[in-house]
C-alpha cells in the first residue's frame, strides 16, 4: 500500500514537473521580449554617425552629441520595439543654438516607414526654443505640431516621453501630455501600429527652415553645440518577429491595458492647458496648407 502511494506521488511529481517544463518553454522566451532598460547607453545604444562627437560618461548614464562645422552627431537603439514607453531626459543646447536640430524620435527602417518625432529647434540667445512634433504612418508624415515649452529647455534636464500603444500616442513633457494621436486606422486614418521602430536621436544642421523658417543661421563662432541625454528608461516590446506578442494585452505589455486606452481626467486637463497656451501650430488648423482638405483624423476625436 505504502509502495503504490509512493509510487503514485512520484509519476504525479514527474507529470508536474513535465507540465511547468512545456509552460516554461512556451512562456519563457516571449516573457523575456518585453524589457526595462534603464541603463547605460553603451548597452542599449550604438553611435550611428560622428563617433568622434558623441560622448559617453565613465558609468555610461550621461551621453553627449556634438554639432560643430565637421559633423553633427547621432545614436540609435540596438533593438527594435512594438508599443511601450520610452523615457529619455534631455538638456538641450544653453546659449545662443539658431539653425540646430536636436531629434529624438522613433523610427522604422522600411521605406514606407512609421516615426514618430520630437525636434528641438533651437534659437537666437534668450529667444524660445520651438518644440514640433510629427507623427509618420506608412510613409505619410505631414502632422506638424509646434509648442513653446513652458521652462528653458536648457538650463537643466526635463523628461520626454513617449507612450505608444494599440490605442494612441501620447507626447509628454515632465509627464504633461502635449501631443496625442489616436488609432483611427479603422476609419482610414494612418496610425504606426504594426512595424517596429527603433529609437534615434541625433544633432544637426537645420538653419535652412529651423529657426524663424530659415531667417536664423547657425553662428559657428558659438560652436561647439551639444546636447545632453540621461537616465533613459526603455519600457517596451522587443520586435522578435512577433506582432501578437507584442500586441497582447499582458502584466509585462502594461501599455495596452485599458486603463492607457485614453487619457485620465487629470491629464485632459494639463493637455488641455498646453493647448491653450502653449500650441503656436496645429496641422490640423492650417486649412490653407491642405486647401481645405485637412487629413481624416482632424474631424476625429483627438483623445
Ligand atoms: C567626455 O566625457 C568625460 C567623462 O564624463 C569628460 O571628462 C570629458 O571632458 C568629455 N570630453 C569631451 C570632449 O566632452
Ligand atoms: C525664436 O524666437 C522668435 C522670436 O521670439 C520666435 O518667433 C520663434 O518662434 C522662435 N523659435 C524658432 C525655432 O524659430
Amino acid at each position: 500500500m505504502a509502495n503504490n502511494y509512493n509510487h503514485f506521488v512520484n509519476s504525479f511529481a514527474i507529470i508536474i514537473i513535465i507540465i511547468i517544463f512545456i509552460i516554461s518553454a512556451i512562456f519563457v522566451p516571449f516573457s523575456l521580449a518585453s524589457i526595462v532598460s534603464t541603463g547605460n547607453f553603451n548597452n542599449d545604444f550604438f553611435i550611428s554617425w560622428a563617433p568622434t562627437h558623441v560622448n559617453t560618461s565613465a558609468d555610461g548614464t550621461t551621453r553627449t552629441l556634438k554639432l560643430d562645422q565637421e559633423s553633427g552627431s547621432a545614436f540609435d537603439s540596438n533593438n527594435m520595439f512594438l508599443f511601450g514607453q520610452i523615457d529619455m531626459k534631455i538638456k538641450l543646447i544653453p546659449g545662443y543654438s539658431a539653425g540646430t536640430v536636436v531629434a529624438y524620435y522613433l523610427a522604422s527602417d522600411s521605406p514606407n516607414r512609421d516615426e514618430i518625432d520630437l525636434e528641438f529647434l533651437g534659437n537666437v540667445s534668450g529667444q524660445p526654443y520651438i518644440l514640433q512634433t510629427n507623427i509618420y504612418s506608412d510613409g505619410f508624415g505631414d502632422r506638424e505640431e509646434r509648442i513653446f515649452l513652458w521652462f528653458d529647455p536648457s538650463t537643466d534636464f526635463h523628461t520626454y516621453s513617449i507612450l505608444w500603444n494599440v490605442y494612441q500616442v501620447v507626447i509628454m513633457v515632465d509627464w504633461v501630455p502635449i501631443r496625442v494621436y489616436r488609432n483611427h486606422a479603422d476609419k482610414g486614418a494612418g496610425f504606426p501600429r504594426s512595424q517596429p521602430m527603433s529609437i534615434k536621436t541625433s544633432l544637426w544642421n537645420g538653419e535652412n527652415w529651423a529657426t524663424r523658417g530659415g531667417k536664423d543661421k547657425i553662428d559657428w563662432s558659438k560652436a561647439p553645440f551639444v546636447a545632453s541625454f540621461k537616465n533613459y528608461k526603455i519600457d517596451a516590446c522587443v520586435w522578435r518577429g512577433n506582432p501578437r506578442f507584442c500586441k497582447a494585452i499582458s502584466s509585462t505589455n502594461w501599455w495596452n491595458k485599458e486603463r492607457f486606452n485614453t487619457l485620465n481626467s487629470n491629464q485632459r486637463r494639463f493637455y488641455k492647458w498646453v493647448r491653450k497656451y502653449h500650441l503656436i501650430y496645429d496641422y490640423c488648423q492650417d486649412n490653407k496648407r491642405f486647401q481645405g482638405n485637412l487629413p481624416k483624423e482632424c474631424s476625429l476625436p483627438k483623445y
